[in-house]
């Protein structure tokens, strides 16, 4: 290893193999945007005919923008702010507004995984009753008005807590000993489980009705700019891309170690997840409708968080031993989503580590703390539900695509580092990448997200969302933009104290000049 404080920080922990790093990425990618955003989506944008679309954005801009983050974590081996701001000192805001967006996700999909634990615990005795829907926005929940409650909700509390806890362990233990092993146990632990749910789920009557209706298409869908919207959004959240997740978990790579051929993998097994959990889901829908001798079509809840906490437990009650079905399914959705809130905590709290030059375990304790503060006072109260989804759908259909235009503008247009980054790639890898990488990321992408984000904010201001009042909307929507961009730009202007080696020389190139 070359010496000197150059090569950056030599004692950087690394994932321990190939595999690791894969697991690690694929439970990040993996998580309840699978299991409870993409059935929903696919049903609601289009059924079979979504996949197209899907599939375009995955090769268009998720699997291209998938190896944009990998390259700039591996090559300049930091946090999403430190890496930026070695390939070029004012992109350091870009990374603090990746991460600071990513923390806004944390705080809130934290609560959706406590009332995953919640479930999996009443479904042991159904204790969501006859009327799911009442039991989960009324008993369990408590939803009141939108607005803003301080009113405590302890059934959501304690399980809040006892997530953050488990995260806060994780992310101190640090990579390989903390995150690492997480998901070595967890990943196949989930895999086997939801294998089962779906071999299960197909054994019910129903169930290829069920199937007929996700997948049958519906090809007018594709001429609507809100499908395409919807898929390229899905594609983003679930392979945690553009959020300055991915720059981290590659910048703890080993120095040689094959990106893209990783990164194919990764996608792969995400999207292979995905379209699992549609069949399992689907399936089971299938199956409520021939208990109610009713269609799909005539179901309602087939989406968002009423899909998982309403619909399935409805159907669960229904089921011949659905006590096991139902603990396996929220189990599963308590371990998908774990592996994927610590890989963001991970980003926070490294990025935070090397900005103020803190030890790994106080930025992780500090961040924890803070953010799950944050997240029991917002999302425990009788409130949750609204700011949660409000604030997911600003998150995800205005920040994350404002993020990934700034990423693939910045980096192709303005610092230009894409040959660079594309030579990185391909010295360290044996799945190549052309020079339609470069048009992809720095053209199609760019092109594409624009013209989504210019209809989505134009729907957004003009018609509302969900009919909540617009100061609503204002706070909590828009608001949260603002205080990402607001929160990017005052971690950029803190000034550094941690080691930022100003003179930092990217391996290989280092390497070769000491030759
Ligand atoms: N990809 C995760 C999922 O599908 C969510 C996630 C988003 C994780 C952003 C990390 C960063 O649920």
């Amino acid at each position: 290893m070359a010496g000197g404080s150059a090569a950056a920080a030599p004692e950087r922990e690394t994932w321990t193999s190939s595999t690791g790093f894969i697991l690690a990425a694929v439970g990040s990618a993996v998580g309840l945007g699978n299991i409870w955003r993409f059935p929903g989506v696919a049903y609601e944008s289009g059924g079979g005919a979504f996949l197209i679309p899907y599939l375009v954005a995955l090769l268009t801009a998720g699997i291209p923008i998938l190896f944009l983050d990998y390259a700039v974590g591996h090559r300049y081996r930091g946090a999403a702010p430190l890496s930026y701001r070695r390939m070029a000192r004012p992109a350091e805001a870009l990374g603090w507004f990746q991460i600071v967006l990513s923390f806004v996700i944390a705080v809130y999909y934290a609560a959706v995984i406590a009332w995953s634990l919640s479930y999996f615990v009443f479904a042991f005795d159904l204790r969501w009753g006859e009327d799911t829907a009442a039991f989960f926005v009324g008993e369990y929940l408590q939803v009141g008005e939108p607005g803003i409650s301080t009113t405590l909700v302890s059934g959501v509390a304690v399980p809040l807590v006892l997530v953050w806890a488990a995260v806060l362990v994780i992310i101190a233990l640090g990579v390989t000993k903390g995150v690492q092993r997480v998901n070595i146990i967890f990943i196949p632990l989930l895999v086997l489980a939801f294998g089962g749910l779906v071999v299960r789920a197909l054994t019910l009557p129903g169930a290829a009705d069920g199937l007929n209706a996700l997948f049958t298409p519906d090809w007018a869908a594709l001429a609507d700019p809100a499908v395409w919207i919807a898929a390229y959004s899905q594609i983003f959240f679930s392979l945690s891309i553009a959020f300055g997740i991915m720059v981290t978990y590659a910048s703890y790579q080993r120095r040689r170690a094959n990106m893209t051929s990783s990164g194919l993998v990764v996608a792969f097994a995400n999207s292979s997840f995905e379209i699992l959990a549609g069949i399992g889901v689907f399936a089971t829908l299938g199956f409520l409708a021939h208990q109610q001798a009713t269609t799909i079509d005539q179901l309602e809840g087939l989406s968002g968080p009423i899909l998982s906490f309403v619909t399935f437990p409805a159907v669960i009650s229904e089921m011949p031993g659905g006590a096991v079905f139902g603990a396996v399914f929220f189990g599963a959705l308590v371990l998908a989503g774990f592996t994927s809130i610590i890989s963001i905590l991970l980003g926070v709290a490294a990025s935070v580590q090397e900005k103020f030059g803190l030890t790994h375990r106080t930025a992780a304790v500090t961040v924890c703390v803070v953010c799950s503060v944050i997240s029991i006072g917002l999302f425990s109260t009788t409130s949750g539900l609204i700011a949660l989804d409000t604030v997911d759908q600003w998150a995800n259909n205005v920040g994350i695509v404002v993020s990934a235009i700034a990423m693939t503008v910045l980096i192709v247009w303005v610092f230009r580092t894409a040959p660079v980054l594309r030579a990185h790639l391909n010295r360290v890898s044996t799945f190549r990448v052309g020079r339609v990488w470069v048009v992809l990321v720095g053209g199609l992408a760019p092109v594409v997200l624009t013209t989504m984000l210019v209809q989505r904010v134009r729907t957004l201001v003009t018609e509302g969302y969900e009919g909540y009042p617009a100061w609503y909307l204002l706070v909590f929507g828009w608001g949260t933009i603002g205080l990402v961009a607001v929160g990017a730009l005052v971690l950029t202007l803190i000034p550094w104290r941690g080691r930022d080696d100003a003179g930092f020389r990217a391996w290989p190139e280092l390497e070769e000049e000491q030759r």
